[in-house]
């Protein structure tokens, strides 16, 4: 089965597609719900082992680099930076198939369609999986193409989880830490990149469109908190008298919602938390909570910070517990150039006159591409508007118009630059 395209384009295989989806999703951390393929684990590893196998049966040269990123090359005409087009195949906890598969497998789907046509690149393209884009207990999003375009910072490699430190994990997935504590690569090295994604909220279904032209990329601040206070006898412990971490985290919590709820544009959202010792008759001793806020202007997102700061310091202060926050990271929001953006829309137009411009309150690897490249993404709907659930869903027919979306932006991008 074959989606409809242009004359001279070949045709987007539909059954392939789908038929990689649904074996990508069959790789998935045993006793999880939905997919569950989180940076390190092994279901991510192997998962990544079979897309490779998948990239190379198609005659595509592999690589990996320093950051973990896997690569599948198809050669242009001219030696030219390469055209980049791919995503991510790690997920959340419980997350859904499309989330990033959609974009690396997508992107393969176009080359073999082109290299098996007769249609040859200008540019080489480079497909390409982003080493872990979501985020982890490492605290460090987007660990692939933050390595391309800034570099990671030497203490966060230095970080442990369960004994391992996300240097060791990165190495684990072939990339190599000693390599990445600059950027990978300087602005140029690649033409331009390209991202298809879900869109992961409700709007291009609402107006019943089937794609979208991504206008921007919300940016993201995200830190760890640790509050500590101390555990004592809920029984004993006057109220006057206690320390206690969760209540104060519980004070933080609602002033990430009012803050983020004051400020138009700004969503905040605390999704992590532990607490210790857990226990229904001891008071809290110390809470560990992981709070970010999104926004497409960097003002908007240092003001609602700075109010949770002042509203979690002043919580803590009248609890005598102490609040510590380990560095935060952020990510830059991000636009495509208004050529690239009328490019991409105008590709979305031609197959269907109801595609919208959107932005994107979702972070993606192309946020920080964009520091490299032009760079822009495309969307396609998401069923109830749901993702970073099992639920996440799109119709077999609007990945297919996306792929073929993606193939046509590649090609005019291809031509416009050469
Ligand atoms: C990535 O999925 C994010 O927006 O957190
Ligand atoms: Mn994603
Ligand atoms: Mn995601």
């Amino acid at each position: 089965m074959t989606c409809s395209s242009g004359n001279e384009l070949p045709a987007i295989n539909r059954a392939r597609l789908m038929a990689d989806l649904e074996t990508l999703a069959t790789f998935t951390e045993p006793g999880t719900p939905g997919t569950t393929r989180r940076f390190p684990s092994a279901a991510y590893m192997s998962g990544r082992a079979w897309l490779r196998e998948r990239m190379e049966a198609a005659g595509l040269r592999t690589s990996i680099d320093a950051g973990g990123n896997l690569f599948a090359m198809l050669p242009g005409e001219h030696e030219l930076p390469p055209l980049v087009a791919g995503s991510h195949t790690d997920s959340v906890m419980g997350g859904g198939r499309y989330d990033g598969a959609l974009g690396v497998l997508g992107a393969l789907e176009v080359a073999r369609c082109l290299a098996g046509s007769g249609i040859r690149l200008h540019h080489p393209l480079l497909v390409a999986d982003f080493l872990a884009e979501e985020a982890n207990d490492f605290g460090v999003s987007c660990v692939g193409s933050r390595s391309l375009a800034y570099g990671l910072a030497p203490e966060w490699l230095d970080r442990s989880i369960a004994g391992q430190t996300l240097g060791q994990a990165l190495a684990a997935m072939g990339g190599n830490p000693a390599g990445v504590t600059a950027p990978l690569l300087a602005p140029g090295a690649f033409a331009a990149c390209l991202e298809l994604h879900i869109e992961q909220g409700p709007v291009l279904e609402a107006a019943g469109a089937t794609l979208g032209a991504v206008s921007g990329i919300v940016g993201i601040r995200r830190g760890t908190f640790i509050l500590s206070g101390r555990p004592d006898h809920a029984g004993t412990a006057p109220m006057a008298l206690r320390h206690d971490a969760l209540t104060a985290a519980a004070e933080l919590i609602l002033a990430v919602e009012r803050c983020a709820r004051a400020e138009p544009g700004a969503v905040g959202t605390v999704g992590r938390l532990a607490l210790r010792p857990n226990q229904s008759n001891v008071v809290p001793g110390e809470v560990t909570l992981t709070a970010e806020i999104r926004h497409l202007e960097p003002a908007a997102i240092a003001l609602v910070w700075n109010y949770v700061l002042e509203a979690a310091e002043a919580a803590c202060a009248e609890r005598g517990v102490t609040l510590q926050l380990d560095a935060h990271t952020d990510a830059e929001p991000a636009a495509p150039p208004a050529w690239l953006l009328e490019l991409v829309y105008s590709v979305c137009h031609g197959l269907d006159p109801r595609a919208l411009v959107l932005p994107s309150g979702a972070g993606h690897d192309t946020g920080h591409l964009a520091h490299l490249a032009p760079a822009a993404m495309i969307f396609v709907p998401s069923m109830g508007g749901r993702s970073h659930c099992p639920e996440e869903y799109t119709a077999p027919e609007h990945l297919c118009t996306g792929v073929e979306a993606l193939m046509r932006a590649i090609i005019a991008v291809d031509r416009r630059l050469a």
